[in-house]
């Protein structure tokens, strides 16, 4: 299939969940989706599924935290298609499961972080001279509402009940993160946000989350299908008594 013209899109942890869903939007909107995936039969798979349905899809041995992927990753699309249009930072991990907060370890933090936060700087970072050259790059770092300092101190809110120590304080990094490349960002014209989910039945979860991944999806589609006066270093997501995709969460 042709790329001309085709916007390219990479998302991490495009293998299963909810990255897999967001791939298998996008390639449907006509971009050319890059199935990053740290196993490689795993990432094979994704994409021949994607390609079956009709999609543009290619796979992308891609572990976030290991710098010789990220490299080759970068190297590999600025070779094929010479600029990246649509980062989705999807990939995640919640490690520590219902682990009670005083007997989370420091090497559960490390392992959560490694991914959740360190992944996401070192793939951002790689990519950053590819997206420069689109036209109109998005970046999209998906989230969770349980990161919400706000939420969380609110204690007649549930996120202020849901400490999942390693978890959540990962993906508040990862908004300060969001909102720093957004600040940065702002005068090349990429927009880069933040994108909440819901939440969704998933591997992540056991399966226990309310909505299916076609739900879940919708923030990262939305955020990466921005028009060019679009937000930047906004936090949206189906928020709690909303169901559309552009609901603004607070930090
Ligand atoms: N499900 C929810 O309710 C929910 C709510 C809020 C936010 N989120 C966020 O949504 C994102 C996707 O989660 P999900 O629910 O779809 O979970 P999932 O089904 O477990 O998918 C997670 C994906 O991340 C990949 N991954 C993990 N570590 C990686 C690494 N080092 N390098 C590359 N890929 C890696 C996994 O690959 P493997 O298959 O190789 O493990 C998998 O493809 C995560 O960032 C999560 O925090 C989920």
């Amino acid at each position: 299939m042709s790329t001309d013209g085709a916007q390219i899109v990479l998302v991490t942890g495009a293998n299963k969940g909810i990255g897999l869903e967001t791939a298998r939007r996008l390639g449907e909107l006509g971009m050319t989706v890059l199935v990053g995936a740290r196993d490689k039969g795993r990432g094979e798979a994704a994409a021949e599924q994607l390609r079956a349905g009709g999609a543009d899809a290619r796979f992308v041995h891609l572990d976030v935290t290991d710098e010789k992927t990220v490299a080759a990753t970068a190297q590999w699309i600025e070779a094929e298609f010479g600029r990246l249009d649509v980062l989705i930072n999807n990939a995640g991990v919640w490690i520590e499961g219902m682990t009670p907060l005083a007997e989370v370890t420091v090497q559960q933090l490390r392992d959560t972080y490694e991914i959740n936060v360190f992944g996401v700087v070192a793939v951002t970072n790689a990519l950053l001279p590819l997206l420069r050259r689109a036209t109109a790059a998005r970046i999209v770092n998906v989230s969770t509402e349980l990161s919400s300092l706000q939420l969380s101190a609110d204690t007649t809110n549930h996120v202020s009940s849901m400490r999942l120590l390693a978890y959540n304080s990962s993906k508040t990094a990862l908004n300060s993160l969001t909102l720093m490349y957004a600040n940065e960002l702002r005068e090349s014209g990429i927009l880069v946000n933040a994108a909440y989910p819901g939440f969704i039945a998933t591997d992540l979860n056991g399966h226990r989350g309310f909505q299916p991944v076609e739900e879940g999806a919708r923030a990262s589609v939305h955020l990466a299908t921005l028009p060019a006066d679009g937000p930047t270093g906004q936090f949206l997501g189906v928020g709690e008594g909303s169901s559309t995709a552009d609901t603004v969460l607070p930090w």
